[in-house]
């Protein structure tokens, strides 16, 4: 019954179109082929685009499931030039029109706007100029415009608001003037992400804006936006990112972010809020990076700000701030940035700031602070601290005086007789710490040269005991050209070794970076247990060398099995470039398999449960099948950052941004729960071709929360996925080649089947992301929905 239902639904739908369906197949192959001729393609990517054949199989088109009309346009980051034509629009089933990261110029035609079924178009990244033809505003169906990184200007047409299902709306980096069209708040209140920042706009932030309730990011810096903030836009409960620095803003900064408790980035610098910093920013628990530097803000700092753990960017700089800096600073323990400088702070440089292990930078330039420098952690590198300016600050420590303008410390008389016992028997202690420190540097050294290193099972006649002079040999002193990649924990270089039958063997070396994490002293007894750690997907431990090196400096390293196909990373991002071909899809579920059994294997099947900390496409390696071999695992339980005694959860935090589970920004400790996160980022950057790294996420919208804001059609509509989806289409079809069907139904099928299980891998990278680390599937759960999804791939 529901089928007939079904049947003559689609029939009445199909009746008005028939005419439609049968007879424009040839338009569409028109208008690309004049499409084509506009074009410059250096990379010859349309060569299949010729006169004779049906624009269904062609490169980059997809054609859609109900008679032969062309539905999806992918052609993005192919080195295209020329000119978009006015005959595109006769596309009239095109459902989405992608052509960013090309070299397109000239304007966009206003015809465009009679496509009616478009719901993603894609222009950013080209060199288009001219205003949008206000006719875009009759695409009812568009759910996504990127117009970002052009050269559009004029107006934003006033029509856009007419565009009731958006949920994307990028139109930042161009000159678009004037100011924002009220009617904008017509938009759908679906709208997820809401760019304009980088333009020449001016006037208020239009009220109303409280409407888009699902707003996760909204970037309007850099323009000339000027008045008060709408107090409404405290409603909008949703927004993680919030970007309008660089503005003529003013007003108050009322308590209108207390409810926005997801809010992860707040730049409002450069403008001109007045008043005091309000205490609300407490409820703002997950705060990444706030900054309200040049403004025109007073009071005091509220300590509310210091309770703020997560927060690892902070920027009040050029504010009139008065009162002293608490010593609570020092329990931001995440802090990479700290920018207090040009206001009026008083008072001594809290000592606990030598505690704050991750500061890069600290400014604390042109206030009125005093008293003396601390001397520990950052203090002891002077490029890392600007201090300048503060006329009562002073330090003992010479180079300080010498090179950060601070003045030298006097030490009043009655100071100097207490001083002086104190600094004998300072130096009296020195000098017994230095002869100890020799004593037992002497007894190491002997040690170390009765046992270089530990001796291993031979790797096909390599010489039992592998030196420093041998790993130095055999990566030619470290040569830059052998460097193959870097990592939290150090450089792995290739190595030629000499095997003792005159041959040699090309292994990887793993150098352990020593300035930055510490060995422990179980470093021999861990090595060997690595050793017996074997997985088909697991890069192989062959031995490991702990000796001293020419400098008489600790050394250490692992050697490992090399791989010949290079890192993940590099083959999902840059496979195209180099060698014209990229990862499959069916090449891509596989290494997912091999990436999950090898973390599997190291979750469950181990003798005590190892977790990985560092989980990424560049620590995933690939051997000559492609089969896939992780690499750098187990390290992080022997070693610690230099740092601090309890940092290692954060180790992965400093090493791999977009990769960590946010747990870990907590403090939480290492966890088996934050690999399976690793692991759906990893998935999720894979199937959809998006860094977690990228532009878009600067904000703190993670990869995982702007997948699982999209629905399916939306995913793989992306161009990344898109590609993978066509490509197995093609491929399917020409292997499928006396398939009864007609070539297009046959594709189309490969294509739907593509889909579901991009779609269905989706939902594994989702399952694996999920906020809370109990929620998240295991390791186990995800390897077998995967070996599901890639046995339902197989043809029988
Ligand atoms: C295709 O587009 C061109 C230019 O917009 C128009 O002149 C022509 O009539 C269209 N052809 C069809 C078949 O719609
Ligand atoms: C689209 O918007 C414009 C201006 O905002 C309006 O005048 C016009 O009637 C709208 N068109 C439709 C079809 O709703
Ligand atoms: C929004 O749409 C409504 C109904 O279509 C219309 O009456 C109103 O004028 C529009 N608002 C703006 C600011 O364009
Ligand atoms: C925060 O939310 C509460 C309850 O929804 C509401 O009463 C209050 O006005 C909101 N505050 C702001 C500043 O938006
Ligand atoms: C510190 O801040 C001052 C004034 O805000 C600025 O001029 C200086 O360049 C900053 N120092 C560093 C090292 O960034
Ligand atoms: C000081 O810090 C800078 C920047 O972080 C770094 O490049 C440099 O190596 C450090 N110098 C010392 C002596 O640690």
């Amino acid at each position: 019954m529901m089928g007939f239902i079904r049947f003559i639904l689609i029939l009445c739908f199909l009746l008005p179109h028939f005419h439609d369906i049968l007879c424009n197949i040839d338009s569409d192959r028109d208008a690309l082929l004049s499409f084509k001729s506009q074009l410059r393609d250096p990379k010859n990517y349309l060569s299949s685009w010729t006169s004779g054949s049906n624009p269904c199989i062609w490169n980059g088109v997809t054609c859609s499931e109900v008679g032969e009309r062309v539905q999806y346009l992918a052609l993005s980051e192919l080195h295209l030039s020329g000119k978009l034509p006015a005959r595109l629009s006769n596309l009239t089933y095109l459902n989405s029109l992608d052509l960013s990261g090309n070299n397109l110029h000239g304007e966009i035609p206003h015809e465009l706007g009679h496509l009616q079924r478009l719901q993603n178009l894609d222009l950013s990244n080209n060199k288009l100029t001219g205003k949008v033809p206000p006719s875009l505003g009759n695409l009812f169906s568009m759910k996504s415009l990127v117009l970002a990184r052009n050269r559009f200007e004029g107006e934003i047409p006033t029509e856009l608001g007419n565009l009731s299902s958006l949920s994307y709306l990028a139109l930042s980096d161009n000159y678009f003037s004037g100011e924002l069209p009220s009617s904008l708040v017509n938009m759908s209140s679906d709208l997820k992400l809401f760019h304009v920042g980088h333009n020449w706009l001016t006037g208020n932030i239009p009220p109303g804006i409280k409407k888009f309730q699902n707003l996760l990011s909204l970037s309007f810096e850099n323009n000339f936006f000027s008045g008060e903030l709408p107090s409404e836009m405290g409603a909008l409960q949703r927004l993680q990112n919030i970007d309008i620095h660089g503005n003529r803003l003013s007003g108050q900064i009322s308590d209108i972010f207390c409810n926005i408790t997801n809010l992860y980035t707040l730049a409002m610098g450069n403008n001109q809020f007045s008043g005091r910093i309000p205490t609300s920013i407490r409820q703002c628990k997950v705060l990444f990076s706030l900054d309200l530097r040049m403004n025109r803000l007073r009071g005091t700092i509220p300590k509310e700000i210091f309770q703020l753990s997560y927060l690892t960017s902070l920027n009040l700089a050029g504010n009139s701030l008065h009162g002293s800096l608490p010593p609570e600073v020092g329990t931001m323990t995440q802090l990479e940035t700290l920018d207090l400088s040009s206001n009026n702070l008083v008072g001594p440089i809290p000592v606990s700031l030598e505690n704050l292990h991750y500061l890069q930078k600290l400014n604390l330039s042109f206030n009125h602070l005093e008293g003396e420098v601390p001397v520990k952690g950052l203090f002891t590198n002077l490029t890392k601290f600007d201090l300048r300016g503060n006329n009562q600050l002073c330090s003992l420590n010479k180079e300080i005086v010498q090179n950060s303008g601070v003045l030298r410390c006097v030490v009043g008389k009655k100071k100097r007789k207490i001083l002086l016992p104190i600094i004998l028997a300072v130096v009296g202690a020195t000098a017994l710490f230095i002869s100890m420190l020799f004593l037992f540097w002497t007894i190491k050294k002997e040690r170390k040269e009765r046992k270089t290193s530990v001796s291993s099972e031979p790797f096909r006649g390599l010489p039992q005991n592998i030196t420093y002079g041998d790993i130095r040999r055999a990566t030619d002193n470290f040569a830059a050209e052998n460097l193959i990649g870097k990592g939290v924990f150090g450089s792995v270089y290739k190595g030629v070794f000499s095997l003792s039958a005159g041959e040699t063997a090309t292994l990887a070396v793993k150098v352990l970076d020593l300035q930055q994490s510490k060995a422990s002293k179980s470093f021999n007894a861990e090595c060997e247990a690595l050793k017996n750690v074997r997985h088909r997907n697991l890069v192989k431990v062959i031995t490991s060398c702990s000796s001293l090196d020419y400098n008489g400096e600790e050394f250490k390293a692992l050697v490992m099995q090399f791989m010949p196909n290079g890192n993940l990373d590099l083959k999902i991002h840059t496979g195209d470039e180099e060698s014209g071909s990229i990862l499959t899809l069916m090449q891509r579920l596989s290494i997912a398999i091999d990436v999950a059994s090898a973390v599997e294997y190291l979750h469950h099947d181990c003798h005590s449960p190892i977790a990985h900390c560092d989980l990424k496409p560049a620590n995933v390696l690939l051997d000559e099948n492609m089969t896939a071999h992780v690499v750098d695992f187990g390290l992080a339980r022997f070693l610690s950052r230099n740092t601090s005694e309890k940092q290692s959860s954060t180790l992965a935090l400093k090493g791999s941004i977009g990769y960590i589970a946010p747990e870990y920004g907590f403090g939480s400790k290492a966890s088996t729960e934050g690999d399976v996160y690793s692991f759906g980022i990893l998935v999720l950057e894979m199937f959809t071709g998006k860094r977690p790294t990228d532009e878009m996420f600067k904000e703190g919208l993670s990869l995982s929360k702007f997948v699982s804001a999209m629905d399916e059609n939306e995913v793989v509509m992306m161009g990344g996925a898109r590609r993978l989806i066509e490509d197995y289409g093609y491929s399917k079809q020409s292997s499928n080649s006396d398939d009864h069907s007609s070539g297009f139904d046959s594709n189309t099928h490969w294509m739907r089947k593509a889909e579901e299980c991009i779609a269905d891998v989706i939902r594994v990278g989702l399952s694996c992301t999920a906020y809370q680390p109990k929620e998240r599937w295991s390791m186990r759960e995800a390897l077998s929905k995967l070996q599901a999804i890639n046995h339902s791939m197989l043809p029988f």
